[in-house]
C-alpha cells in the first residue's frame, strides 16, 4: 500500500509565522510537524509516500527529506499550485495511484498517537471499491468533519457533516483517510463547496451514499496543529514519539 501526505494550503491561522515559512515545516518537538506522519505510515508499514506540497518552502523540503532514505521512506514530491482544497490536492495523486490500488491519506498538519497499522489491515480486508475513514471522539466538534450515523445501524455512517453549528455527534473526521483508485473519479465529480474548495466531505460522503464508507475510531490523543493553540498542545502530546 501507498501513503500519501497533503502538506499544501496557506496555513493563514498560523499567520505571521506561515508567511516566513509552510505550517507542516513548523517545529513541533525536535521535528518538522509532517515528520510524524512520515513516521506513523513508516510503522504501517507503507514506505512509498508522495508528499503534496505547496511552492512556498519547496526547496525546504528536498534540503531536509532528500529521498526520505534517511527516515526509512521513499519520498515523491508534487507542487499543488492553487488553493483549491484537500479533495483538489488529492487530485495530484492520480498517477502515483497505480489503477486497482488501494492507499491511505494523511493531513500533514494532523497528529496523532495511536498506531495506524490494525487500522491499514482492516482497511485491506475490506471490500474493494470502498473508503474508510478514522474519527475522533472531541467535546466540541463544530471545527471539524462530523459523522453523522445511521438512526437504524451504529455501525454505518449515513453521512458527514462539514463543520455543522448544531453537530449531530461528537465524532469528529479525522484528516486520516483510506482509498481506493476509484476515488479519483469521485473528485472530477464534485463541485467547489462556499468556501470555493473541492471539499474532500463530499468525496467521502459519495462512498457513504453508496454504503461504502467504513470507520475506526481513535483511541489516543489527535489534534490538528492548524492554529496556535492546537500547535502548542500538538508539541506537549508529541513529545518523545520521535528520539
Ligand atoms: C479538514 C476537513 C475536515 C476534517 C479536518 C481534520 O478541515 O475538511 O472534515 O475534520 O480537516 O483536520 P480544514 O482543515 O480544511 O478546515
Amino acid at each position: 500500500m501507498k501513503g500519501v501526505i497533503l502538506a499544501g494550503g496557506t496555513g493563514t491561522r498560523l499567520y505571521p509565522l506561515t508567511r516566513l515559512i509552510n505550517k507542516h515545516l513548523l517545529p513541533v518537538g525536535n521535528y518538522p510537524m509532517v515528520c510524524y506522519g512520515i513516521e506513523r505510515l513508516r510503522q504501517a508499514g507503507i514506505t512509498d509516500i508522495l508528499m503534496v506540497i505547496s511552492k512556498q518552502s519547496a526547496g525546504l523540503y528536498a534540503d531536509f527529506f532528500g529521498s526520505g532514505e534517511n527516515f526509512g521512506v521513499n519520498l515523491n514530491f508534487r507542487v499543488q499550485e492553487s488553493a483549491g482544497g484537500i479533495a483538489e490536492a488529492l487530485q495530484l495523486a492520480e498517477g502515483f495511484i497505480t489503477p486497482g490500488e488501494k492507499f491511505v491519506v494523511l493531513l500533514g498538519d494532523n497528529l496523532f498517537l495511536d498506531d495506524l497499522t490494525p487500522f491499514v489491515n482492516k482497511f485491506n480486508s475490506q471490500a474493494d471499491s470502498s473508503a474508510r475513514v478514522l474519527l475522533k471522539w472531541v467535546a466540541d466538534p463544530r471545527r471539524y468533519g462530523v459523522a453523522v450515523f445511521d438512526p437504524d445501524d451504529e455501525e454505518k455512517i449515513a453521512y458527514i457533516e462539514e463543520k455543522p453549528k448544531d453537530p449531530k455527534s461528537k465524532y469528529s473526521v479525522t484528516g486520516i483517510y483510506m482509498y481506493d483508485d476509484a476515488v479519483f473519479e469521485i473528485i472530477q465529480g464534485i463541485h467547489p463547496s462556499k468556501r470555493g474548495e473541492l471539499e474532500i466531505t463530499d468525496v467521502n460522503n459519495r462512498y457513504a451514499q453508496d454504503g461504502k464508507l467504513e470507520y475506526d475510531v481513535l483511541q489516543l490523543w489527535w489534534g490538528d496543529a492548524g492554529t496556535f493553540e492546537s500547535l502548542k498542545e500538538a508539541e506537549t502530546q508529541m513529545r518523545g514519539v520521535l528520539p
